[in-house]
């Protein structure tokens, strides 16, 4: 096994002369060392899950799938059956794919699905059984094992399927996240399951899931087919429309997952690999990177010029992702112009040096997420899969389908329900993600691999958080290879977050000083204080082996061996 991570801790729990007194976390607390490969995510079973099947002589995308599935056993507030994905494969051999499992807009949904008879914007689309998209994760994770897999379904989802028949214990953090939601779940009828009697399950107490079970043996067995067509699927969209929700079995039947070329691009030599749409993840992090990479060396780590590029540089980024981006199924999207490294250079003339440019004066919208989860893993060759998945928010649409045992998700939020007006979170996003049947809502997920100079595996990296994630994501890999930080310091670091709109700068509190914080305001930002800004789970190649590292804003942990 690799190193505890307590016991990392103990060894290097030292503070980063390059934070702020006033930061939360050491600069070498975490990181957990596997000589032969790793497993970054945020459930600890979920990770134990994918060394088992490595320990067994699975490659690294036999172990992810089994981390899928596991997650959505052990973790259902993203981990799931019934929401959706990504996944960028980077195998030692040198191929590469990325893979879309999105969930996509029933064939029923209507652009105004989500307003009432006056025009304004309901919950619809984030609470109850109209809230879902047709779920793509089983389909995701299934064509992921048969293309770069070498076991059988049986095989990887053998830990999922002994957690959810068997049972595992409730751990701290899942009971305060069931305690966090009860609300929600209490709603609909995940609550004899997640809250017997209306209590939260003590912590250390076992928690067994006899549908899910059910469901995943079908799937071991049966493959994608057990649940998209017959009995397991006629059944939870029976349960689904009693309730009022839209998805029938022809929009089951019609789910593809789809094959991408990476979007790939260089950051001073390095090789980045990472999603190109449906989701703007890779496209918005390269393009972000290919403006910072004009300012060469970048100023030092935690100043003020540093939290002033970063964020002109995602504000710029943002301002294309939030108007030009969405399912290039229905909209042409100008992915090599907005990756190629001349437009950046023209974005990145109009930074100026000592003044922060308000977004109105060159445009922008964005929307906000709630929760999701990144899972990294290398094996002992080389291979490596970043997948993120999510339900959107945590426990999806709230709508738990007995009948099958998963939460659906609520993914129908990510669409634009009222182009050119603001949405539940006072932000605005344009007609090209408007709500259409059969579309994919454009998604903020960034699963990224990084390259060294020779062509080697160096960083496997990804981060929840909506548009956070490809902020987060993107600082762990500028950290990496322009401060040159141990992975556990660059996961540490504090963060900078600007998503054009609104136009705020956000800094997590605490992670600058109050002399960049008022040097900041000087140049005419509207600085805002963030609680945490994405939780990244990242695997990188060290001497030796392996590092992984989870989030120390969250409970992740990584486990390697
Ligand atoms: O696809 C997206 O961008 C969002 N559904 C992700 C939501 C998310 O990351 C929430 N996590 N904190």
């Amino acid at each position: 096994m690799g190193t505890p991570r307590s016991a990392a801790c103990a060894g290097a729990n030292t503070a980063s002369p390059r934070f702020p007194a006033t930061w939360r976390y050491r600069a070498g607390c975490g990181a957990v060392f596997g000589a032969h490969a790793m497993v970054a995510s945020d459930a600890p079973l979920a990770s134990e899950a994918g060394v088992e099947i490595l320990k067994q002589g699975g490659n690294a995308v036999d172990a992810a799938v089994a981390v899928g599935f596991a997650l959505a056993t052990v973790y259902p507030e993203a981990g799931n059956l019934g929401g959706g994905g990504y996944m960028v494969i980077h195998m030692a051999d040198g191929r590469a794919a990325a893979l879309d499992y999105r969930e996509i807009a029933p064939l029923a949904a209507t652009r105004d699905m989500y307003l009432d008879s006056t025009g304004t914007l309901t919950e619809k689309g984030i609470v109850g059984p109209l809230a879902s998209g047709v779920p793509g994760a089983v389909a995701g994770l299934t064509a992921a094992l048969a293309k770069y897999g070498t076991m059988t379904l049986a095989q990887v989802m053998a830990p999922a399927i002994r957690y959810a028949e068997q049972g595992f214990p409730v751990d701290t953090a899942m009971h305060n996240s069931l305690r966090g939601n009860r609300e929600l779940i209490g709603e609909f009828a995940g609550d004899s399951l997640f809250l017997p009697n209306g209590e939260v399950p003590a912590i250390g107490s076992t928690l067994r899931q006899p549908a899910l079970a059910r469901t995943l043996r079908a799937i071991a067995e049966r493959g994608r087919s057990a649940f998209y067509e017959g009995d397991i699927a006629r059944a939870w969209t029976s349960e689904l429309q009693a309730a009022g929700g839209i998805i029938t079995m022809a929009d089951l039947a019609r789910y593809q997952p789809v094959w991408r070329e990476p979007i790939r691009s260089t950051y001073r030599g390095y090789t980045l690999l990472t999603m190109p749409p449906s989701s703007s993840g890779g496209v918005t992090v390269t393009e972000s990177m290919n403006i910072l990479e004009g300012f060469s060396p970048m100023p030092p780590f935690g100043s003020t010029q540093w939290a002033h590029l970063e964020g002109s540089a995602y504000q710029r980024a943002f301002i294309d992702r939030n108007s030009k981006l969405a399912d290039p199924a229905f909209v042409n999207v100008p992915i090599a112009q907005l990756t190629d490294k001349a437009y950046a250079a023209t974005l990145r003339a109009t930074i100026g040096a000592g003044s922060a440019t308000p977004t109105a004066s060159i445009g922008g919208t964005l929307r906000e997420g709630m929760q999701t989860t990144h899972y990294s893993v290398v094996d002992e060759r080389g291979n490596a899969v970043a997948t993120t998945t999510t339900l959107n928010n945590l426990y999806g649409s709230g709508v738990y389908l007995t009948s099958a045992g998963f939460f659906l998700n609520d993914e129908m939020d990510d669409f634009a329900s009222q182009p050119g007006k603001p949405n539940m979170f006072g932000l605005v996003q344009g007609e090209a993600n408007a709500i259409q049947p059969g579309k994919r809502p454009l998604s903020a997920m960034s699963p990224s691999v990084v390259l060294d100079r020779n062509g080697g595996l160096l960083l496997v990296v990804g981060s929840r958080g909506g548009p956070r994630i490809i902020t987060s994501t993107s600082e762990v890999i500028l950290n990496v290879l322009d401060y040159g930080m141990t992975l556990a310091e660059a996961v540490s670091a504090p963060r900078v977050h600007h998503q054009a709109l609104p136009d705020s700068l956000y800094i997590e509190r605490g992670g600058v000083t109050a002399a960049v914080a008022d040097s900041l305001r000087a140049m005419g930002y509207g600085v805002a204080w963030s609680r945490g800004i994405g939780l990244v789970n990242a695997v990188m190649r060290v001497r030796g082996g392996y590092e992984g590292m989870s989030d120390p804003r969250s409970s992740g942990l990584p486990v390697g061996y």
